[in-house]
């Protein structure tokens, strides 16, 4: 939560939000859901991590509890849902942001990626995001709607010589994304995903030479690179009621990376 923001009277005030997957971006989207006003449970499988982060926002006088989760599981995914439910009321938002990197680790192409990597890959990031979903929906329907958020990539956008898995699971995240706008439209329930550019934070910073980087910030039209701050903003419009009439998209925010020249 930005120094001296209190989570008054913002525009999530009364809604309550699951945000599954911290680190660099998830924490940013945390801190920003609970400086507008809403309840967090905030899940992720470095539950110390996920509990430093609620103990933080509670200190400046927000609403959040921490919990270890595993979205790729789904009792684990059950769970965090049910406490949204038992500790706030009900559920409005959910956020699934985490990921897997593994085939990324390999820097190989679809010819040599271990297939343990694909299938890792694939059984986070796109059917951990299933899970979230059936977990996510029934919660909302019976609170009368509510808006679920799926972090993607820019990824999904472009050929890249390495990490096809990756690429692959956030293109099957949009086509799960459009079905739940679909079908669960008229029942109030709003679905979209954020594909972020290149985003600079910890992790980030720890493994990508500062040259690279420099590299990928004068690739965007604005000449920066992203903050999980830039994620974080969309993410709050979208969970808003002032995002009500924005369903089924992809917003990238990637700082015009992937306009179409
Ligand atoms: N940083 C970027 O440049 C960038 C660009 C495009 C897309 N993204 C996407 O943004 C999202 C967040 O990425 P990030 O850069 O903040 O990464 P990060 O590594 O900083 O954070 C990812 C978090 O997910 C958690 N996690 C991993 N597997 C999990 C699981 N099964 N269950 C629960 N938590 C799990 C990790 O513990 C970690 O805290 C990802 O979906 C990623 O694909 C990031």
């Amino acid at each position: 939560m930005p120094a001296g923001e209190g989570p008054t009277g913002g525009r999530l005030a009364g809604k309550v939000i699951v945000v599954a997957g911290g680190g660099g971006i998830g924490d940013e989207l945390a801190r920003r859901y609970a400086a507008e006003g809403a309840s967090l449970v905030l899940g992720d499988l470095n539950a110390g991590a996920a509990r430093k982060l609620a103990d933080e926002i509670v200190a400046f006088g927000g609403t959040a509890v921490g919990v270890a989760l595993d979205g790729a599981e789904d009792e684990s995914v059950r769970a965090a849902v049910d406490l949204a439910v038992s500790r706030f009321g009900g559920l409005d938002g959910f956020h699934a942001n985490f990921a897997s990197f593994k085939d990324g680790e390999s820097g190989l192409d679809v010819l040599g990626l271990p297939l343990d990597a694909y299938d890792e890959v694939m059984r986070v990031n796109a059917r951990g995001f299933v899970l979230c979903t059936r977990h996510a929906v029934p919660a909302m329907l019976s609170r009368g709607g509510g808006s679920i958020v799926y972090t993607t990539s820019g990824a999904a956008f472009i050929g890249e010589p390495v990490r096809v898995a990756y690429s692959m699971s956030k293109v099957a995240v949009h086509a799960l994304m459009r079905h739940v706008a679909k079908r669960f439209g008229r029942e109030g329930i709003r679905a979209n995903a954020i594909a972020p550019g290149v985003i600079a934070h910890a992790r980030f910073n720890a493994v990508i030479p500062p040259e690279m980087a420099r590299e990928f910030a004068a690739r965007t039209v604005v000449g920066r690179l992203g903050t999980p701050a830039d994620i974080a903003a969309m993410g709050a419009l979208l969970m808003s009621d002032e995002g009500s009439f924005i369903t089924g998209q992809v917003l990238s925010v990637d700082g015009g990376d992937s306009m179409r020249q």
